[in-house]
């Protein structure tokens, strides 16, 4: 293994601050010695306190505001974490979900090649079918919603941009808490749902590697400081049912298993399919990122922890 180490000066634009990843990459990549993190996202302010880096509101799809920020900003390193990321929204608001996700990628990977920027663009498990899930890197895509062609078509601009230095960063399942979020996840809906007591249904047969939103924060970090380039399978290491996953998470804050019954992805009309049997093998960052996330179970009590809640397992 070959993991190059020397701090370098390094100037960052996140893109997408204000989401779940974005705040966690603001956060991980701020804290890094050499780095000058400049956080964006479509609010006039950050949607979280504290920080030492700097912010500045940019609208990915507004080419000429993306041009200015990189013309002032000069980035060396551009991680794109913004994207419409609801899955059933992407599938009925197609022009917006690709401006966002297909277009202002575009125009970033034209601009990176322009000013030798590395870009690392986030993508997803969604690129495939899930006939065949776990994947590695070198498995074909073959996306079955609309959010999952559009990321894959980002995918392909990147890829084909001319770009020297460029990473796809894929991931699945995402947990994880951050502040004043506009969208939940899976573990803080059922956190939720839990407190009130109320039953779950979840299903056994879509079947993933959740990621914890610390961990992948640290595996980006990773890319961008061994200067790694390709795609990358970021995810957790551990496959199972959405079902499993919500039975563990019961469990380890303490609430009756039994409020999670079991039923499969029939019982649900959604506008967008989902490809029922994705996850990754992760053997490729393990290897050359010398990273481990954590196991479901301990990635929990890290958020309980953070949470201020209990945890028992
Ligand atoms: N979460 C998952 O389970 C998961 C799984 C696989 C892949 N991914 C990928 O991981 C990446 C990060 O996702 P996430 O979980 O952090 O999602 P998220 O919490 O929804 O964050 C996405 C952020 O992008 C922002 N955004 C949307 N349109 C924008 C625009 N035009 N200009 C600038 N910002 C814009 C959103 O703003 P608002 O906050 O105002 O909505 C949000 O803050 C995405 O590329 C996603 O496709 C996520």
């Amino acid at each position: 293994m070959n993991l190059s180490q020397d701090v370098l000066f390094q100037r960052i634009l996140i893109t997408g601050a204000n989401g779940l990843l974005g705040q966690h990459l603001v956060h991980k990549l701020g804290q890094a010695p050499g780095n000058d993190v400049l956080a964006t996202g479509l609010q006039a302010e950050p949607r979280y306190s504290g920080g030492s880096c700097g912010y500045t509101p940019l609208d990915i799809t507004d080419a000429k505001q993306v041009r200015a920020v990189f013309e002032d900003f000069t980035p060396d390193v551009v991680v794109n974490a913004a994207a419409m990321t609801a899955v059933d929204t992407c599938e009925s608001d197609r022009d917006a979900c690709w401006k966002v996700n297909v277009d202002a990628v575009e125009i970033m990977a034209r601009l990176c090649r322009a000013q030798g920027t590395r870009l690392i663009q986030m993508s997803t498990d969604f690129v495939f079918d899930g006939k065949s899930g776990p994947y590695t890197e070198n498995d074909r895509p073959h996306p079955i919603s609309y959010y999952g062609k559009s990321k894959l078509a980002a995918e392909n601009h990147v890829r084909k941009s001319g770009l020297p230095n460029w990473a796809i960063a894929r991931t699945v399942l995402v947990y994880g808490v951050a502040e004043n979020l506009n969208r939940s996840n899976i573990v803080l809906w059922l956190l939720d749902k839990f407190a009130r007591g109320e039953t779950v249904r979840m299903v056994t047969d879509h079947i993933r590697t959740p990621t914890y939103v610390v961990d992948l924060a640290d595996a980006v970090e990773r890319l961008i400081r061994f200067r790694k380039n390709g795609v990358y399978n970021l995810s957790g290491g551990e496959l199972m049912s959405v079902y499993e996953m919500a039975r563990v998470t019961a469990r380890v804050f303490g609430y009756s298993t039994d409020l999670v019954q079991p039923t499969d992805s029939h019982a649900f009309t959604q506008a967008a399919a989902r490809p029922p049997r994705s996850g990754f093998i992760i053997l490729k960052a393990q290897s050359e990122l010398g990273w481990q996330p954590r196991m479901l179970v301990r990635g929990l009590n890290h958020l309980g922890v953070t949470l201020g809640l209990p945890t028992t397992a």
